[in-house]
């Protein structure tokens, strides 16, 4: 199960050197009064014209977040050479993954191309950047509903760089340090109409979690199996020429017009490429699901249950069902912090605090977004904790 961990553990030593590595033994407290941070870690807006061509539609944000996306291009190129100094895979990349391209659904293509040529990265590298979001992000997801106004939350954090090289000058993660420089919100439009919001990294087309008024919202975490990631990828390569990205299903959700139940049982069935935790709220009693994804199967999907005293869902990533790895328990500190307050005191403010409790809140963690599935408001805010643990 840890495979990719481990792999990405070697990694991690690789481009640190061994020693460097900190005392696993954070202090579990929760934070009271981090809501709301100061209005400079707001994140940016920006707007995506579905009406405008695929090709076009993401240049003002490339345009803006240009440097970021090339540094980390920079940094993964760097984290290639490590392990593999012949330059083979590279090779693999300019010349094999452009063609790659032309399997991915004509729109998402042309997006892709869109952004390689705006940015002036070269487009099989924009592809790898865009699969890599799919395989390292660690994430903490929550959906809870309010018992008294029956208002529904749903927040997440977004952890990334895990293993991907560690500054030692500054003692953060390389990755994580240029991913702050390049998060924003967008609002979605057609027809001049809002269609729907999420947070992202400039230079990636999935979505990792979105909003749409009135109808639901979601998020998704990374699921760490032997099925699907890399294996997954190679098997769609060769063969399975239908399989689908985790996060383009979820932007197809969001894009389409799908009612919550249509939404929920779309994520449940739709065959994808790697497996994932899809996190979900509706606007109704009890709407909120962990939907837990192996490639072509849900497993033990977990619902709201008010009545039965569950009046909040936690998603890290680690299957529900099962203890969480003992070297990243975020689940159990995440848990103390939301049970302090009750189903009918839960708050935006204080969903808040839980997710800047370390170590939910960690030195991965590169944003937090808050969405109102009732509303489609979202407000997602930068985060960044030096003396947090290390993931
Ligand atoms: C450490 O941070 C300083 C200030 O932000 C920056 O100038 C320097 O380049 C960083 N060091 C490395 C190795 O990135
Ligand atoms: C969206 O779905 C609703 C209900 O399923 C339907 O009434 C409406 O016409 C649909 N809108 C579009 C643009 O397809
Ligand atoms: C998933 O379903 C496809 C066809 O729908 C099948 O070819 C594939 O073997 C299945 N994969 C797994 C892991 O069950
Ligand atoms: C939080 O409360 C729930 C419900 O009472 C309980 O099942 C769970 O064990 C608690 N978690 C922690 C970490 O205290
Ligand atoms: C997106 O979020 C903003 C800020 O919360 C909100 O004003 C806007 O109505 C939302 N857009 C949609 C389409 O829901």
């Amino acid at each position: 199960m840890k495979y990719r961990l481990l792999i990405l553990a070697v990694l991690f030593i690789l481009s640190t050197g061994v020693g460097s590595i900190p005392d696993p033994s954070p202090q579990y407290g929760c934070e009271t009064e981090a809501y709301p941070p100061l209005e400079q870690f707001k994140l940016p807006w920006f707007q995506i014209d579905l009406d405008a061509s695929p090709r076009t539609r993401w240049t003002e944000i490339i345009t803006t977040y240009k440097d970021p996306i090339n540094d980390l291009v920079d940094q993964l190129l760097h984290l290639l050479n490590l392990v593999d100094p012949s330059g083979t895979i590279l090779k693999i990349i300019d010349d094999v993954l452009p063609t790659l391209v032309l399997k991915f659904p004509k729109e998402y293509r042309e997006e892709i191309e869109g952004i390689s040529e705006v940015s002036g990265v070269k487009l099989g590298r924009v592809v790898v950047y865009n699969i890599f979001y799919e395989l390292f992000s660690v994430c903490t997801s929550i959906v809870a509903q309010n018992s008294q106004t029956g208002e529904h939350f749903h927040a997440r954090n977004l952890d990334f760089g895990l293993f991907m090289g560690w500054d030692l000058e500054n003692h953060t993660w390389t990755v994580s340090e240029i991913l702050r420089r390049m998060e924003y919100n967008v609002e979605f439009v057609r027809g001049g109409q809002g269609v729907f919001n999420m947070s992202s990294f400039a230079g990636y087309v999935g979505t990792l979690n979105g909003v749409k008024a009135g109808q639901f919202s979601l998020s998704l975490n990374e699921r760490f199996v032997l099925e699907g990631g890399f294996v997954g990828l190679f098997e769609w390569i060769v063969k399975h020429e239908d399989l689908y990205f985790p996060t383009w299903l979820a932007r197809d959700i969001l894009t389409g017009n799908y009612t919550y139940q249509q939404a929920l049982d779309t994520l449940s069935t739709r065959a994808i490429l790697a497996p994932c935790y899809y996190i979900v709220s509706g606007v109704g009693h009890n709407e909120g699901w962990i939907i837990t994804r192996g490639l072509n199967e849900s497993l033990y999907p977990l619902q709201l249950d008010q009545e039965g005293g569950r009046w909040y869902l936690l998603e890290t990533n680690y299957d529900h069902w099962k203890k969480p790895f003992i070297l990243d328990n975020r689940r159990t500190p995440g848990e103390k912090c939301m049970n302090e307050s009750s189903a009918d005191t839960i708050s935006k403010e204080h969903i808040f605090n839980v997710l800047s409790s370390d170590p939910v809140l960690n030195q991965l963690t590169v944003f937090t977004t808050m969405m109102n599935p009732q509303t489609g408001e979202m407000e997602s805010y930068r985060q960044y904790c030096p003396t947090c643990y290390i993931w």
